[in-house]
C-alpha cells in the first residue's frame, strides 16, 4: 500500500467513511537548477523579489515581528519540527528517528513508526495531513498547545477538494460550469465546513492542466485550458481563504501540483513532463500564478520531473519563478514522501542528498517522507544546508500559523459540521445543475428528446450509477456521508410520485461487471417505458490519484447493456458519470440523448432531474474535448496548425493524394466528438456582429503590461428559441504571424449571459496584453506586430469573427 491516506486509498476510504459515520471524528537553468550546495546557494531571503508580495498579510510586519520573536526562542529540533508533516499513524512504539534508513523505492510509511503524539508534544510536528474532526484534531493540538515548550499549534491540512460535508460536483465538474462566482460560492462552504472539523488547511486547489484524459487526476482539475484554469484557481483561492486568513473560517489553500503534472506523458500516473519553455509558461504555469496572484497561502510541489528536474528539487519552479516571478510569500510543501522520492528519480543516492536537495529548492514542509527530520541536523552541522536556508523555511511555515490566527484560536470555534447542511444543499444544487453538460439532444417525433414533459410516463431507469450513493461524492468526496446522498432513483422515484408517472428501476449489470445476468430485466422494463434513462460510467476510483486508464470505454460490459436496451428502439437519455471525457462515439450514434454528468456529490439526483424534466436549462460546457477515440490523445483544442493542416480535406474518409499527405490519422477524424467549450441546451442562440474596437492598435501601447483595453471585441448574442437559459459566451483569439508557432485558437474570455427568449444583448471582451501576448522560448511573455482574429460564440468551434492588427 503506496499509500495510507483514507482520501485515496479505497479501503481506507470506506473505513474512513465507517468511522467519521459513527463518532463524527477522525484520522483521516533556463532550466538553471540552482546549484544544489551550500556554497552557492542564495538563500531566500537575499534573492531580489521581482513583483510585490503575493499575499498582504503574509508580507504583514507586525506578522513578522511575532515570527522574529518566536524563531529567536526556537531549538533546531524545534524548528525542524515545524518543517516534517504526519498523518495520524496510530503508532505509539517510536522508533529512534535517527537510525530510520530508507531502502529506494520503498515508502517509508510502510515500515516507519512515528508517534505524531509524542512529536507533537515535544515541538517536533508541524502540522499534520487528513486528520479530521473537532475531537481528534483538538488531542493532537492539546499535545502541541499545551504540552509542548513553546506552544506552537498545528496546522492541520486535508484533501477536501469538492465539499467537506455537502460534498458538490468534482473539480473538472465545477469547470464545466465556468462560473468562478459558483466556484468560489462553493469552495467557502466547505471552508466554512471543514474549519469546524478543526482543519483549516486544504490540499486544494488542484490546477494542473491536463490535455490527456488518460491521466486519472483529470477530474481534480479544470481541464485542457489555461484561461478557463486560472479563472477557476482565483475563484478557489477567493472561496478558501476569504478576505481575511484570519478568519476561523477561512482556510489557507495549497495550491497543486507546482508543476506541470497533468503533462505526465502517455497519461500515466507519476510520469515524466517534458516540454518547451514557451508551452510551459503559456500552457501549464497560468493556473498556478493566478492562484498565486489571488493570494494563495501555499503551495505543494509534484511527483513529477519537468524537463529532468524531479519538481521536488525544482529551484527553476520553486525559486526563480515562483518566489522570484512571482513574488510568492507563502510556504511550499512536498506530496507525499516526494521528498524521498527524489532517490527513485535517480537524482540523489540517499535520503540525506535528497532532503538538502529538496530544501535549497524551495520545499519548506516534508510530508511523510521522515527525511527533513531525520537527515538535516547533520547536513546543518556540516554546513550542506546552511541554517539561513532552515530559518527561512521555518519562517515562512509560522507566518502562515501567525496569519490563520491559531495562535489565538487553536481549536475550531464553531459546533461542528457532521453531515451535510440543509441550508447548503441549494448552492450545492445549483453548482451540479450548472455542471451537467447536454453533449446530444436529437429530435424524437419532431421534439427533442430532453426535457422530459412532467406527465404519466413510464420511465425506465437502467444502470449501475442510479443508486449508487457511494460513487456519486466522487473521488475527494471521504468527507460525505452515503445517507446525505441524493441518487437519481430517489429523485426519478419522487417526480413519479408527483406526476402520476412510474419508474421501473433495473440495475442492469456492476460498473466493472461482467455477467449479463441482469441484461433480461433491464431489456424488458425498457420495452414496456416511454422513455430509457440509463446512467452508466466509470467508478470514482477509476479517476484520481493513480487512476490512470489506458481505454477511454464505459467500463466492465456496460456498453453491451447499452446496445441491448438500444436494440428496443426505445428512445435513450444517457447519463454519464465519470472523472474524465470517455469515448462516446458509439452513443452518440445510436442514443438520443447523451448527458455528461462528471460526480455530483449530494444533490446529484435533484441535480439531474430538475435538467432533465427542465426546470433547470442547461448550460454547462465542456472543459476538455470528448475524442472520438483514444487514439487521439493527447486532443486539445488549441492545437498548433502544422505545416500541412487537413483544410478542406474529408477527414471521415481514407485520403489520397492531397488529402493524405497532411496532419491527420488515416483511420479517425482530427477533431473532437464533442469539443471545448461545447455544450447544448433547450434554446438556441444565435451569435452576430461581432466587431473590434479598432482595425489597428500601435505596438508601444501593446506592450504596456497594463494594457487591458487595447482592442475590445464585441459581439451580439441572441436567444432565438422558446425558453429562458443562460449561455457561456466564449471569447478565442488566434495571432498569426509571430515569431513562434501559435494555437489555432485559444480561449481569452467568457461569461455566462442570461436571455428571455427573443432577448439579444451585446457582449464585450477586453483584450490587452495579458489576452494577447504568447512566451517566448527564455520564458518571457512578448506581443508583436501581427494579425489576430477574434472569435465569439458557444463553443471553440465558434465561427463569427473579427480581425486587428497589432503595428510598428
Ligand atoms: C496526492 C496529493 C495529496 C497528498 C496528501 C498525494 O498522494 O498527490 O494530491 O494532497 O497525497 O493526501
Amino acid at each position: 500500500m503506496l499509500n495510507s491516506n483514507p482520501y485515496i486509498n479505497p479501503h481506507a476510504r470506506i473505513q474512513f467513511r465507517a468511522i467519521l459515520a459513527a463518532t463524527a471524528c477522525i484520522v483521516l537553468i533556463p532550466l538553471s537548477a540552482r546549484s544544489q550546495n551550500a556554497e552557492s546557494f542564495a538563500p531566500p531571503a537575499q534573492i531580489a523579489y521581482a513583483a510585490a508580495p503575493s499575499n498582504r498579510q503574509l508580507a504583514d510586519p507586525a506578522i513578522e515581528k511575532r515570527v522574529d520573536a518566536l524563531l529567536k526562542q526556537m531549538t533546531l529540533e524545534e524548528k525542524l519540527g515545524q518543517l516534517v508533516q504526519y498523518g495520524d499513524t496510530g503508532d505509539s512504539a517510536i522508533a529512534p528517528l535517527a537510525n530510520v534508513v530508507q531502502a529506494p523505492g520503498k515508502n517509508p510509511e510502510t515500515h516507519v513508526k512515528i508517534d505524531p503524539m509524542q512529536l507533537a508534544a515535544t515541538g517536533r510536528l508541524g502540522s499534520m495531513l487528513n486528520v479530521v474532526g473537532a475531537e481528534h484534531t483538538r488531542a493532537f493540538q492539546q499535545a502541541a498547545v499545551e504540552k509542548s515548550r513553546l506552544h506552537i499549534p498545528l496546522l492541520f491540512g486535508a484533501d477536501i477538494l469538492h465539499g467537506y460535508r455537502t460534498v458538490y460536483p468534482i473539480p473538472l465538474g465545477l469547470a464545466a460550469t465556468f462560473d468562478p462566482d459558483m466556484v468560489a460560492a462553493l469552495s467557502h462552504i466547505s471552508a466554512q465546513e471543514a474549519s469546524t472539523a478543526g482543519v483549516r488547511w486544504f490540499y486544494s486547489p488542484m490546477v494542473d492542466i491536463s490535455r490527456d484524459p488518460r491521466w486519472g487526476r483529470t477530474q481534480e482539475g479544470a481541464g485542457e485550458d489555461a484561461y478557463l484554469g486560472a479563472a477557476m484557481a482565483r475563484a478557489y483561492i477567493r472561496g478558501y481563504q476569504g478576505e481575511d486568513l484570519s478568519r476561523p473560517d477561512s482556510i489557507a489553500a495549497s495550491v497543486k501540483h507546482f508543476a506541470a503534472y497533468g503533462a505526465a506523458e502517455a497519461g500515466r500516473e507519476y510520469n515524466t513532463t517534458d516540454m518547451s519553455l514557451s508551452r510551459l509558461q503559456q500552457d501549464y504555469l497560468p493556473p498556478y500564478k493566478a492562484a498565486v496572484q489571488q493570494g494563495a497561502a501555499t503551495m505543494m510541489s509534484a511527483f513529477n520531473a519537468l524537463n529532468g528536474v524531479p519538481a521536488t528539487a525544482n529551484s527553476f519552479l520553486l525559486q526563480d519563478v515562483l518566489r522570484k516571478q512571482w513574488g510568492f510569500d507563502g510556504f511550499v510543501v512536498s506530496d507525499f514522501t516526494a521528498v524521498m522520492e527524489l532517490r527513485n528519480h535517480g537524482i540523489a543516492q540517499d535520503a540525506a542528498t535528497a532532503a538538502q536537495k529538496a530544501l535549497l529548492a524551495g520545499v519548506e514542509i516534508d510530508m511523510m517522507s521522515h527525511y527533513y527530520d531525520t537527515e538535516l541536523p547533520a547536513l546543518i552541522r556540516s554546513g550542506k544546508v546552511p541554517m539561513s536556508v532552515v530559518d527561512e523555511a521555518v519562517r515562512r511555515v509560522l507566518r502562515v500559523k501567525f496569519v490563520l490566527g491559531l495562535f489565538e484560536h487553536p481549536y475550531p470555534t464553531e459546533k461542528e459540521v457532521t453531515a451535510a447542511i440543509p441550508e447548503h444543499r441549494a448552492t450545492v444544487r445549483h453548482g451540479a445543475e450548472e455542471s451537467l453538460v447536454l453533449l446530444q439532444n436529437h429530435p424524437m417525433n419532431g421534439a427533442a428528446l430532453l426535457p422530459l414533459t412532467n406527465s404519466a410516463h413510464t420511465i425506465a431507469l437502467i444502470g449501475p450509477l442510479s443508486d449508487d450513493t457511494q460513487e456519486m461524492s466522487g473521488n475527494w468526496g471521504a468527507g460525505g456521508r452515503n445517507p446525505d446522498v441524493v441518487t437519481v432513483k430517489d429523485a426519478l422515484e419522487q417526480r413519479a410520485k408527483q406526476n402520476g408517472g412510474t419508474l421501473l428501476y433495473e440495475k442492469g449489470t456492476e460498473i466493472t461487471g461482467s455477467s449479463e445476468a441482469g441484461f433480461q430485466a433491464a431489456v424488458d422494463a425498457a420495452r414496456k417505458a416511454d422513455v430509457v434513462i440509463m446512467a452508466l460510467g466509470e467508478t470514482t476510483e477509476m479517476s484520481g490519484e493513480a487512476g490512470s486508464r489506458s481505454r477511454l470505454n464505459l467500463p466492465g460490459n456496460q456498453q453491451q447493456l447499452l446496445e441491448a436496451v438500444a436494440a428496443t428502439g426505445k428512445p435513450i437519455v444517457l447519463l454519464v458519470f465519470s472523472g474524465r471525457p470517455l469515448v462516446l462515439s458509439w452513443a452518440a450514434q445510436h442514443v438520443s440523448a447523451i448527458m455528461e454528468a462528471w460526480f455530483p456529490g449530494v444533490e446529484a439526483g435533484n441535480a439531474i432531474a430538475n435538467v432533465l424534466y427542465g426546470d433547470v436549462v442547461p448550460s454547462g460546457k465542456l472543459p476538455m474535448s470528448f475524442p472520438r477515440d483514444v487514439g487521439q490523445e493527447p486532443l486539445y483544442y488549441n492545437q498548433f496548425p502544422t505545416g500541412r493542416p487537413p483544410l478542406n480535406v474529408d477527414l471521415s474518409k481514407m485520403g489520397e493524394g492531397d488529402a493524405r499527405f497532411v496532419s491527420r490519422y488515416i483511420d479517425v477524424p482530427n477533431d473532437a466528438l464533442f469539443p471545448f467549450g461545447y455544450g447544448l441546451s433547450y434554446t438556441d442562440f444565435a451569435y452576430s456582429g461581432v466587431s473590434v474596437s479598432r482595425a489597428t492598435a500601435p505596438l508601444h501601447e501593446a506592450e504596456q503590461q497594463d494594457a487591458h483595453k487595447l482592442v475590445t471585441a464585441t459581439a451580439t448574442v441572441k436567444n432565438t428559441g422558446s425558453r429562458a437559459a443562460t449561455e457561456v459566451v466564449q471569447c478565442y483569439v488566434r495571432n498569426l504571424g509571430a515569431s513562434l508557432e501559435q494555437p489555432v485558437r485559444s480561449l481569452q474570455g467568457f461569461m455566462r449571459v442570461t436571455l428571455q427568449p427573443g432577448e439579444s444583448k451585446q457582449v464585450s471582451f477586453d483584450l490587452g496584453f495579458p489576452e494577447l501576448s504568447f512566451y517566448d522560448n527564455a520564458g518571457k511573455a512578448v506581443i508583436e506586430p501581427t494579425h489576430y482574429t477574434v472569435w465569439i460564440g458557444g463553443s471553440s468551434l465558434a465561427t463569427e469573427h473579427a480581425d486587428f492588427d497589432i503595428t510598428r
